[in-house]
C-alpha cells in the first residue's frame, strides 16, 4: 500500500467531517434544548492525537477536504493547535480545511486558524437583529458574531481567500421575514448565504408548520429579484446555488426536507466519540476509536468490530481491502506523515 495513493476512496467519499466536541456556547431553538445535552465522559471522546491520526489516515486514503464541526468547534480549548496539525496534511493531499461555527468566539482565533491553513468558514447566523438573535439562540452574542464576519471579510480584502458561507435556518414566524435582508448581504460582499430548511432532530419539537420550504423562499426572493438565476452546481453539492446578476455573492438553499440530495453526497463523518458514519440520518456506525485504541494496546481486533466497519463502509467508502479487511486504513504507515 502506498499511503499517499489517492484512489482508495474511488473519488466518491473524499470529504470528511469531524465533530471535535459535543459542547456548544449557544442553545439554538432548532438544535438544543435550553438545558443543553448530556455530555459523554472525556475518556469516550477522541483525543487530539487520535483526531490527527484519523485525519492523516483518511487523507492517505484520498480525502481532500476536512471540515471540523461540533457542537461548536471553537469551544475545544486546543482547536488552534489541532488545526495546525491537520493543516500540515496540505503537503499530503489535503486541499481544503474548513470550519462550521457559530462565530461567537471565532474572531479571537481566526488569524491563527488562517495561518494554520483554514480555507473555508460556514458560519451559522439566523437573524440580523440582536433581539431576535437572543430569542433564537437563547444567548447574547450577536455583536461578537458580526465581529467574526467582519474580520473574515477584512482578512479576505488583504488576500486571505477564506470562503465564507452563512448558514441561516429559516423558521416560520421567527426569522422568515429576514430572507431579503440576508439576500442583501450578498450585494457587495463575496459571501454565500445559504437558507436551510428546518429539519427534525431528536427533541427539537419540529413541526411541519414551522418549516419554511425552499419553494416559499424562492417565491419571496423572486418577488423582489425576478432576475434571480440558478447556477450550475458541482457534483457533490448538497446545496442549490443561485445568484442575482449584479450582486457580488451567491445564495444557496439546503433543501433537506423537500428535495433529497443523498445521491450526490460525498461526506464521511466522524462523531466526537470516534464513530464513523456515512450518513447524517443513517444508523450504521462503527467505532474507529475502539479500533485505534485496540491496535495501540496490541489487542487483536474482534470480528464484531470488523463486521460493523464493513457494514458502514458498504462498498461506498471503500475503506476495506479486497479481502474485506480494514487493512488500508489501519496499516497505512502514518509515522512519516505525522512527522510533517
Ligand atoms: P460545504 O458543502 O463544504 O459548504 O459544507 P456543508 O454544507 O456540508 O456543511 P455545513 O456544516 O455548513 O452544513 C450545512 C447544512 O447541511 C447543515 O444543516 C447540515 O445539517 C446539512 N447537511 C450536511 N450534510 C448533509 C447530508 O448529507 N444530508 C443532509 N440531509 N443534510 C446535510
Ligand atoms: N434544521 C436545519 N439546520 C440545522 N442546523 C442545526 N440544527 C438544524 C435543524 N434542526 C444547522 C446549523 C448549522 C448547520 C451545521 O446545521 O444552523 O449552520
Ligand atoms: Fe446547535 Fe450550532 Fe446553535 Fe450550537 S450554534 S446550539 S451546535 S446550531
Amino acid at each position: 500500500l502506498d499511503p499517499l495513493a489517492s484512489d482508495h476512496l474511488e473519488g466518491t467519499h473524499d470529504y470528511l467531517r469531524i465533530s471535535v466536541t459535543e459542547r456548544c456556547n449557544l442553545r439554538c431553538l432548532y438544535c438544543m434544548p435550553e438545558e443543553g445535552i448530556s455530555l459523554s465522559p472525556n475518556r469516550e471522546l477522541l483525543t487530539t492525537p487520535e483526531i490527527v491520526l484519523l485525519s492523516t489516515l483518511f487523507v492517505a486514503q484520498g480525502v481532500t477536504k476536512i471540515r471540523l464541526t461540533g457542537g461548536e468547534p471553537t469551544v475545544r480549548h486546543d482547536i488552534v493547535p489541532l488545526m495546525q496539525q491537520i493543516g500540515h496534511l496540505r503537503a499530503h493531499g489535503l486541499r481544503e480545511l474548513c470550519l462550521t461555527t457559530n462565530g461567537l468566539s471565532l474572531h479571537r482565533k481566526l488569524d491563527a486558524m488562517v495561518e494554520a491553513g483554514l480555507t473555508g468558514v460556514n458560519l451559522s447566523l439566523d437573524t440580523l437583529d440582536p433581539w431576535q438573535f437572543q430569542i433564537m439562540t437563547r444567548r447574547n452574542g450577536f455583536s461578537a458574531v458580526r465581529k467574526s464576519i467582519d474580520r473574515i471579510l477584512e482578512m479576505n480584502r488583504a488576500g486571505a481567500g477564506v470562503k465564507l458561507k452563512i448558514n441561516c435556518v429559516v423558521m416560520r414566524g421567527l426569522n422568515d421575514r429576514e430572507i431579503l435582508p440576508f439576500v442583501e448581504m450578498t450585494k457587495d460582499e463575496d459571501i454565500e448565504v445559504r437558507f436551510i430548511e428546518y429539519m427534525p432532530f431528536d427533541g427539537n419539537k419540529w413541526s411541519e408548520g414551522k418549516m419554511f420550504s425552499y419553494q416559499e423562499m424562492l417565491d419571496v426572493i423572486r418577488l423582489k429579484y425576478p432576475e434571480l438565476r440558478r447556477e450550475t452546481g458541482h457534483k457533490n453539492d448538497t446545496s442549490k446555488t443561485y445568484h442575482i446578476p449584479s450582486f457580488a455573492g451567491r445564495i444557496g438553499f439546503i433543501t433537506s426536507m423537500t428535495h433529497n440530495f443523498c445521491g450526490t453526497c460525498n461526506r464521511l463523518r466522524i462523531t466526537s466519540d470516534g464513530n464513523l458514519k456515512v450518513c447524517l440520518f443513517g444508523n450504521a456506525e462503527v467505532s474507529l476509536r475502539d479500533i485505534l485504541r485496540k491496535v495501540n494496546s496490541g489487542e487483536p481486533i474482534d470480528e464484531e468490530a470488523l463486521g460493523a466497519m464493513k457494514e458502514v463502509a458498504m462498498g461506498k467508502a471503500n475503506l476495506l481491502d479486497s479481502a474485506g479487511q480494514p487493512a488500508p486504513l489501519l496499516a497505512a504507515n502514518s509515522d512519516e506523515l505525522l512527522q510533517v
